[in-house]
């Protein structure tokens, strides 16, 4: 069976709680469940992880390779400047699909560059906890046609 690691960068723990207006009142865990029974239907395995900290998801990205089949990933504001992010991802050279829960292009200026985004198959955003079950599917659907 396929399987994908689904990352959350920081502050991604807070949803339901942080900035309802923009992020919705969803909780991750809430997502998380969604995308489990998602999972079901299309038949992939799914390994949850989350981090406030930039080293930790560069070392979670680092032990997919080898164990996974490829990663759903909201970078959180890493997505913005973690070179050190990108670098991991193109490392281990795994199908990456970007989610965002926000249209990062019609918000402040800094959130319209991704430099996740020239490493990730593609890019999902602004459909709030939706995005996370669009980006499942595109991403099952790329690797099954591998
Ligand atoms: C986000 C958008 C980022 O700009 C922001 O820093 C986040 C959440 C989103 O899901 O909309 O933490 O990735």
């Amino acid at each position: 069976m396929l399987k994908i690691l689904v990352l959350n960068g920081p502050n991604l723990n807070m949803l339901g709680v942080r900035e309802p207006g923009i992020y919705g009142s969803a909780t991750l865990a809430d997502i998380e469940a969604n995308l489990l029974e998602q999972a079901k239907g299309l038949n992939v395995q799914l390994d949850f992880f989350q981090s406030n900290h930039e080293g930790a998801l560069i070392d979670r990205i680092h032990s997919a390779y080898g164990a996974e089949d490829g990663i759903l990933i909201n970078p959180g504001a890493f997505t913005h400047y973690s070179y050190a992010l990108r670098d991991a991802l193109s490392t281990v050279a795994l199908p990456v699909v970007e989610v965002h829960l926000s249209n990062i292009h019609t918000r402040e200026a800094f959130r319209h560059v991704s430099v996740i985004a020239p490493v990730a198959v593609g890019q999902i955003a602004g459909f709030g906890p939706q995005s996370y079950e669009l980006g499942l599917a595109a991403l099952a659907r790329k690797l099954k046609m591998a």
